[in-house]
């Protein structure tokens, strides 16, 4: 089913926001200041006929990782304008039928970055002070007071492999302590404060005495650190992954410990993690006192989830009220300047050829005034946003909504 072309538009109080899954009341907060009052919040994720009753006159729709949100849900949702996934991910919301409905969808990839680099931070310190094995010991009535195996993290070398926005802190933070950065990154990435881009991962490899990755989950990622890679390490060193559990060859890893090559690890993320908290983990890490072993909670802090509602309730608002599709993750990306004295007009069709060429010839057989235009397509799906002379927009609206290839029309006063 595809959606009318010109489905109504309501003022902004009566625009309804549904908000599953507990989402963060700085979300709610955004909102109303925004003028957007009618909003429907629920502790937990739906399903089924309660789901689609839920989101059948909702404008925004937020979820967080629980909500699944299929073909046969969003074809339900008539007046939906745009998806805000709360979180990281976006596998539970059917992407490409949101994209074919016209519907982008936004979440938050780095509302998280600096809990990350905070807890990396304090591995850090841990690893190469030897603290996760003292403190293993003193769990099971012993006493190691010594200072063998115990160093500062001062004037010591941290590399980072994948120099984005987790890096970048990470590498900010660890100067302050006096560590050298080092980093290695297939992209050219502009090195902040002192640190030096290496060539290759091996040199990095070579030099570090904590390597720490924050690269993403990609073909080329799988098993980046494997046996060899870690032969490669610095005898005595330490690796920390936090990104994803693809990363790392996890049976390497603990052969390295056993064999004493490197002194301790921690790992945040796993190649299988269990699907939820009743469930029993397993890793052959478990046996190691001097691996740091977390659930994937390197972006869980409340801090971040404030930041995630501040973050994908602007988007979903942008959207909304001025016609931004940036960082939408199913959606040709617009990046728009307002629209002061002028209506726009939002048009997303089929990305067939000719679309373009009909709507400007169906607005200057209206004697309409273009007087700015932005295109941008992805897949199967073009979207033009038009800005037209506040006096010609509902002419230009029911000319452009009558082209045929139009997925939905949508004016913005
Ligand atoms: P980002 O996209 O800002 O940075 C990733 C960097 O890795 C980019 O600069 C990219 O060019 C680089 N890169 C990609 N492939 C590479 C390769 N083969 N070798 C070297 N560099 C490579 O991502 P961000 O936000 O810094 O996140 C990094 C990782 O952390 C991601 O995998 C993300 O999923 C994970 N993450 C984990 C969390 C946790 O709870 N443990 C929370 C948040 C993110």
């Amino acid at each position: 089913m595809v959606q009318s072309a010109n489905y109504p538009q309501k003022p902004k109080a009566e625009r309804l926001a549904v908000l599953l899954e507990g989402i963060h009341p700085s979300a709610v907060e955004a909102l109303k200041r925004d003028g957007y009052t009618r909003i429907v919040t629920h502790e937990k994720a739906l399903s089924g006929a309660e789901l689609r009753d839920a989101v059948r006159e909702a404008h925004f729709l937020g979820v967080r990782s629980r909500t699944q949100l299929t073909a046969e849900v969003l074809q339900n949702a008539g007046l939906l304008t745009a998806v805000g996934c709360y979180c990281i991910g976006t596998n539970q919301v059917d992407l490409n039928e949101a994209m074919r409905l016209g519907i982008p969808v936004f979440n938050a990839p780095f509302s998280n970055t600096r809990s990350v680099a905070e807890l990396v931070l304090a591995q850090i310190i841990m690893l190469v002070r030897g603290i996760p094995q003292k403190n293993a010991i003193l769990h099971r009535g012993g006493w190691t007071k010594s200072a063998a195996d115990s160093y500062e993290v001062r004037g010591k070398t941290l590399g980072i492999v994948g120099y984005g926005h987790i890096g970048t802190q990470i590498g900010v933070l660890a100067e302050q302590l006096g560590m050298s950065v080092v980093f290695h990154d297939i992209a050219a990435q502009l090195p902040i404060g002192n640190a030096a881009e290496l060539d290759s991962l091996e040199a990095l490899l070579a030099v570090s005495d904590v390597v720490t990755l924050h690269v993403p989950q990609t073909p080329q990622t799988d098993n980046l650190i494997g046996p060899a890679q870690i032969a490669m390490m610095k005898p005595g060193s330490h690796l920390i992954n936090a990104s994803r559990g693809t990363v790392v060859d996890i049976d390497a890893l603990a052969a390295a410990l056993q064999s004493r090559h490197l002194h301790g690890a921690a790992i945040d993320v796993f190649p299988v993690e269990p699907q939820g908290n009743d469930a029993t983990f397993t890793s052959p890490l478990i046996q190691f006192d001097n691996v740091i072993l977390t659930p994937h909670i390197g972006g869980s802090t409340l801090e971040a989830q404030v930041n995630i509602g501040k973050e994908v309730t602007a988007k979903l608002i942008r959207y909304s009220n001025n016609g931004s599709t940036t960082s939408a993750v199913n959606f040709p990306e617009v990046a728009l300047p307002e629209h002061t004295g002028d209506s726009r007009i939002l048009h997303i069709h089929k990305n067939v050829p000719g679309v373009l060429a009909q709507v400007n010839e169906r607005l200057s057989a209206g004697g309409i005034n273009i007087t700015a235009q932005y295109l941008g397509t992805r897949d199967t799906i073009g979207y033009v946003v038009i800005d037209v002379d506040r006096a010609a927009s509902q002419t230009a609206l029911e000319a452009l909504s009558a082209v045929p290839e139009t997925i939905r029309c949508r004016l913005l006063y």
